[in-house]
């Protein structure tokens, strides 16, 4: 069986010319991904260049309206949120290039966040407690930030990462860290060596072993 990825690029600097770093630290990850399946099937969803529209009330409206009710618009709204979600329920592996804007993530991912997390559908509430109903995806998480930040201190996106994705059933959760990127010449080039080095020795066997 062929392997799915998707790769999520969510800087806002722009694919095409001055890439974001998360955006390149994520292709570097699908090297590697692919030395393990070179056949490995894959949809990249470029935020910069396609921004993830903020889920606001007409996005809830048109959710909670019955098909048959809905107005065109309404049934334009709901099929983009299918979309997002088919996107994630159809992968075995997602890899997310995230960088710190302001303590936390890119509004636009905090957006695909709040399109993919529907009740019943992707989540559901039982009476002892809410249950995810996406399991089986190995999700790699790469974080990029300009300055340092530790766990429990500044870096608030490994905790809300792991919250997020736990809470949808994704348990399996390994993040790439590029951090010093702009503290100098020296921080940075170490900032972006220990990524490499993680992503050189990530484990991709648990996803894509299978389908060697
Ligand atoms: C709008 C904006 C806000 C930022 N806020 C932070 C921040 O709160 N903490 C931090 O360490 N770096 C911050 N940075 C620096 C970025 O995290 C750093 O440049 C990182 O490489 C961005 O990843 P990207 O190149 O994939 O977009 C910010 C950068 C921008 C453009």
């Amino acid at each position: 069986m062929m392997s799915k990825v998707l790769q999520l690029k969510t800087s806002i600097f722009d694919t095409q010319e001055n890439q974001g770093v998360s955006s390149q630290l994520g292709d570097v990850v699908l090297t590697r991904l692919r030395d393990d399946d070179a056949r490995l099937e894959l949809l990249v969803r470029d935020f910069s260049t396609d921004p993830v529209p903020y889920f606001d009330n007409a996005w809830l409206q048109a959710l909670s309206t019955p098909p048959d009710e809905r107005s065109e618009d309404q049934a334009e709204k709901v099929a983009y949120s299918d979309a997002l979600i088919a996107e994630v329920q159809a992968a075995d592996t997602i890899v997310i290039g995230v960088p710190m804007y302001n303590f936390m993530l890119p509004a636009a991912l905090k957006s695909w966040t709040d399109h993919i997390a529907r009740a019943g559908v992707t989540f559901r509430y039982t009476d002892t407690g809410p249950v995810g109903l996406l399991s089986d995806k190995k999700v790699y998480v790469v974080l990029s930030s300009g300055g340092q930040h530790a766990e429990g201190v500044t870096d608030f996106l490994r905790p809300y990462f792991r919250t997020f994705l736990g809470f949808l059933g994704m348990k399996d959760v390994e993040f790439i860290v590029a951090d010093g990127l702009n503290m100098g010449e020296e921080p940075r080039k170490e900032g972006l060596h220990k990524a490499h080095k993680q992503i050189q020795n990530l484990n991709s066997n648990n996803a894509i072993g299978a389908a060697v």
